[in-house]
């Protein structure tokens, strides 16, 4: 079978990630999650005391960190320099401050061109925002996955319970989604929308296993023309 580039992009919480591993680990394809390095940018910035408003150093920053990622059950490690930021960067100061991270052009086009090196042999299953529009715009297979806000929230607060993560309110949580949504949908570039060529795919009412098959569906599909 052909190793084809797998976009799968969405708004925060709508399943991605998690559908996304599962996709990669039945094709034996690698799983790179691109929301992860925007939040290790964001991460090395607080660590390191630079200002988020300041484009400049942030962006310099993005350019000097080394982000790793290293297979771990179950969630892939993540690691800016060598320090494991796995679990730091799913952190309340870090989803408050990552929307503004992530609409630095300069930041951007860093993360960018690593994300291509990363997809550049195929075989790769990626999920972020702008990977079927500006990352790998020649994937083969696009998904666009949506979900309503409200199940998005309540998808979140089970996920943070799970993990020990601190978490707000239900409420909260859900205003919180919809900030960064429209963040990220209005930004200037590369913001949040659906590839023209993209297969929309509301997991509103899907379970993880039905969101899987029917990807698993449509890269089949690609590989075998
Ligand atoms: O998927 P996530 O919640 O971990 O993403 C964190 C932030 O990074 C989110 O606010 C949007 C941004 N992001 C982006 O702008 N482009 C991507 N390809 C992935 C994430």
């Amino acid at each position: 079978m052909k190793a084809l580039q797998v976009a799968i992009d969405g708004p925060a919480s709508a399943g991605k990630s998690t559908v996304a591993k599962r996709v990669a680990k039945r094709f034996g394809y690698v799983y790179c999650d691109t929301g992860a390095m925007y939040r290790a940018v964001t991460w090395a910035a607080l660590d390191r005391g630079v200002a988020i408003d300041d484009t400049q150093a942030v962006a310099d920053l993005a350019h000097q960190i080394e982000i790793d990622f290293k297979p771990g059950d179950p969630e892939q490690r993540v690691f800016v320099d060598g320090t494991e930021v796995t679990t730091a960067i799913r952190q309340n100061e870090i989803n408050a401050n990552v929307s503004a991270v992530a609409a630095i052009p300069a930041v951007r086009e860093e993360m960018t061109a690593q994300q291509r090196q990363i997809a550049a042999r195929g075989g790769i299953v990626m999920d972020g925002r702008d990977i079927g529009t500006t990352v790998l715009p020649t994937a083969q297979v696009k998904v666009f996955l949506v979900a309503s806000a409200a199940e998005r929230a309540r998808r979140r607060f089970e996920e943070n319970k799970r993990k020990g993560i601190a978490t707000t309110t239900l409420e909260e949580l859900q205003a919180a989604i919809e900030r960064r949504d429209k963040l990220d949908s209005e930004r200037e570039v590369s913001p949040l929308t659906q590839a023209p060529d993209a297969t929309r795919l509301d997991s509103t009412h899907l379970t993880i296993d039905q969101v899987v098959d029917e990807i698993s569906g449509l890269i089949k599909k690609s590989a075998s023309n």
